[in-house]
């Protein structure tokens, strides 16, 4: 019985793919490498010693997809495709809807047919909006998403739970992703943004390699403890292992539509971000104070209670952690 991972060359995806395979689980990727590329299975094999059957093709494709249904016997599925860039998202709406909610709906429906009911999503704390209290809970408000990309995963969201009502026989875990940050600790896969990167972290890795010339921080006027943003970044890896822990879940329990918030509950602002970066690396991050950015809000960081209760998860990796690994990996790019 094997986990298929539809965007698993990805950032979070190859992370996920990693601990799985670590776990002795069997998977099996596909992706089309459109934010991604083959080099990264080629490290997920080498740091875990394990193979993996992969299909290059796009999750949009029914055909294709059927196929591999038919080929393996797979279990469950946890999604990492679909297109990610907040401001891109503004200016594509048709492709990022497009993608987004016709790639998840052709998965769901190929999984229907097939008869494998666990499904697990990669949701976004995006789809809380504007917070109705901090910290975040499970049950607070969400809507308001300000983009076409978390609109999408509002949608999604929405389209498993009416699935789920439909249909109790299905095992669905949406997962709500904070901030995620850092690298595996091998240096081999990491983030990698096309073009000039629009969030944080990989903005600040290349300001500190000479890459970019400095950080614009959007806003020290916010109601924080600085006047920058305030995020709840978590490291990859620990995000990674979130991802096994739901799949256990439903594995043994199933039955259910669940939903956890992987954050770590602390809040770390945009200048707490560059000392840390420049204290863990020794590396000066060169910055200026710029205008707000649209859309974006002043604090947003995770009760993640409700993870540790029900799955036993909690993130153990430390700002130092997030850091160093960061640029662990850009510096081993570089070599
Ligand atoms: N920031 C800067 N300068 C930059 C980039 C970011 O000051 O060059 C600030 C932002 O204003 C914000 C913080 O750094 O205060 C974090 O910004 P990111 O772009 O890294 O992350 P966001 O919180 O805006 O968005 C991220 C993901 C989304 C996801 C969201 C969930 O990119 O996919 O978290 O809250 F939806």
């Amino acid at each position: 019985m094997a986990i298929l991972l539809p965007g698993g060359a990805g950032y979070i995806g190859s992370h996920t793919a990693i601990e799985l395979l670590e776990e002795g689980k069997e998977i099996i990727i596909i992706d089309n490498f459109s934010n991604s590329s083959p080099k990264v299975l080629e490290s997920i094999r080498k740091i875990t010693g394990k193979d993996f059957k992969f299909y290059e093709m796009d999750y949009l494709d029914q055909e294709k997809l059927e196929k591999v249904f038919q080929e393996n016997n797979i279990e469950a599925v946890i999604n990492f495709a679909g297109f990610k860039a907040v401001g891109e998202s503004i200016q594509k709406p048709i492709e990022y809807y497009s993608n987004n909610i016709s790639g998840a709906l052709g998965v769901l429906d190929t999984m229907r047919k097939y008869n494998c009911k666990k499904f697990i999503f990669s949701s976004s704390a995006t789809v809380y909006g504007e917070p109705e209290r901090i910290p975040l809970t499970e049950e607070c408000r969400t809507g308001g998403t300000t983009n076409p990309y978390g609109t999408s995963k509002l949608f999604i969201e929405q389209i498993l739970k009416d699935i789920y009502r439909s249909d109790n026989t299905w095992d669905i875990c949406i997962l709500r992703y904070f901030n995620p940050v850092g690298a595996h600790k091998s240096g081999l896969i990491g983030e990698e943004p096309q073009g000039i990167p629009n969030n944080l972290m990989p903005y600040v890795v290349r300001v500190a390699s000479g890459e970019l010339q400095e950080l614009s921080v959007f806003g020290n006027d916010y109601d924080t403890p600085d006047g920058t943003g305030v995020r709840d970044y978590i490291h990859v890896v620990d995000l990674a292992k979130g991802h096994v822990k739901a799949f256990e879940k439903i594995e043994q329990e199933g039955k259910g539509l669940y939903i956890y918030n992987l954050g770590t509950g602390t809040g770390y602002s945009v200048l707490d971000m560059v000392k840390a970066f420049e204290k863990t690396t020794g590396r000066k991050v060169a910055y200026k104070i710029a205008p707000r950015r649209a859309g974006d809000i002043a604090t947003c960081y995770a009760d993640p209670k409700k993870a540790k209760e029900e799955l036993g998860w909690v993130a153990t990796k430390t700002l130092e952690d997030m850091c160093l690994d960061s640029w662990n990996y850009i510096e081993n790019q570089s070599k």
